[in-house]
């Protein structure tokens, strides 16, 4: 694999709460190569938000990153300096949020705040940051960026919004885009289209993209490398074709045939993702819903471990495709 862009070590993000310590994120590690997609996967509440927002500190308090490095070209984020960070975002690397609203200024027109990042950041004239934002907002399925450009926030749909959002962040053309369910609010062939651009963008700048959602499809169109999220833990990591061909988790396992195909009944993962709050770290996470837990799996929380080359899998009795034979 090439040099790493970014490389994520250890993680851990936790929320004092007043009713305990809820552990969102916990001693996660990935890497991400330029040019290449790392998928985050998992059911809703199980720490992808958290995990991308604390990559550029911005978990907001009772939230706080309690370990953990962050390394982007030679450089731990956690060490910067606040002035240091404020400059690597953006340019560097940018994050699109889940709720889009957050990151567009409701006062200002669309295209006001999209020409004002370039102008601010490349010291390009007005006239050209305004076409630069205007032809982006076109590739990403909006057939009138002018209009557009002339609405303010509220005036336009989520998955509008959405997109502006989106833009708003490639604009500067960064190393890395964190994207974190950036296609949600949008039907399948504007997906499909804005996924196809965001593919164009990363081989012409060679953008790595760390790509947060929890629709397999997604996943199975975009990504190199994926890795699953279990109550804020990587469980299992890899390569897509090999995670998806011999998922090695139980839970992977699960999330793979919970996706219906053509013809088959779709099977919901059975019970409910734990809560995070004090849970317990001297057993398996996934214990209660496991349907292969053992007594070992009551004893110890298992570690992330190589079980294939590049696969890593958090679990005492991983499931091989030889158990089949
Ligand atoms: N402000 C907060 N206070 C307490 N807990 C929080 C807060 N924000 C997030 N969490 C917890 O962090 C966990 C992970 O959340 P999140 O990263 O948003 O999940 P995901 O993006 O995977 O749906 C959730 O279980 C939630 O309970
Ligand atoms: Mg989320």
């Amino acid at each position: 694999m090439a040099t790493p862009v970014l490389r994520v070590k250890n993680l851990s993000t936790y929320f004092h709460t007043s009713q305990g310590v809820v552990r969102a994120v916990e001693q996660v590690s990935f890497s991400l190569a330029p040019g290449k997609t790392l998928c985050l996967v998992g059911e809703s509440g199980c720490g992808k938000s958290v995990t991308a927002l604390s990559l550029l500190r911005l978990v907001e308090p009772p939230g706080k990153i309690v370990s953990g490095e962050v390394w982007l070209n030679g450089r731990d984020l956690l060490k910067l300096a606040s002035s240091e960070l404020r400059r690597v975002r953006g340019k560097e690397v940018a994050l699109v949020f889940q709720d889009s609203l957050t990151s567009l200024n409701p006062v200002l027109t669309v295209g006001l705040q999209l020409a004002e990042t370039v102008v601010a950041h490349e010291g390009l004239p007005w006239k050209e940051a305004r076409r630069r934002a205007a032809e982006l907002l076109y590739r990403l399925g909006l057939p009138e960026p002018e209009r557009l450009m002339r609405s303010y926030p509220f005036q336009l749909s989520g998955g509008m919004r959405q997109r502006v959002s989106l833009a708003m962040a490639l604009l500067l053309r960064p190393r890395v885009l964190v994207a974190d369910e950036p296609t949600t609010a949008l039907d399948v062939t504007v997906q499909a289209q804005i996924l196809a651009e965001l593919k164009r963008l990363q081989r012409e700048l060679g953008m790595a993209l760390l790509l947060i959602t929890h629709d397999l499809g997604v996943v199975a169109a975009m990504a190199d490398e994926v890795a699953v999220m279990y109550a804020g833990s990587i469980v299992e990591c890899g390569p897509v074709t090999e995670v998806f061909e011999r998922p090695a988790h139980p839970y992977t396992r699960a999330l793979l045939r919970s996706v219906p195909r053509p013809g088959e009944e779709l099977v919901p993962i059975e019970g409910q993702p734990p809560s995070l709050l004090g849970l317990p770290d001297d057993r398996c996470p996934f214990l209660p819903r496991c349907p292969e837990a053992r007594e070992e799996c009551r004893k110890r929380r298992p570690e992330l471990l190589k079980v294939a080359p590049g696969q890593l899998v958090a679990c005492h009795y991983p499931y091989m495709a030889r158990d089949e034979g």
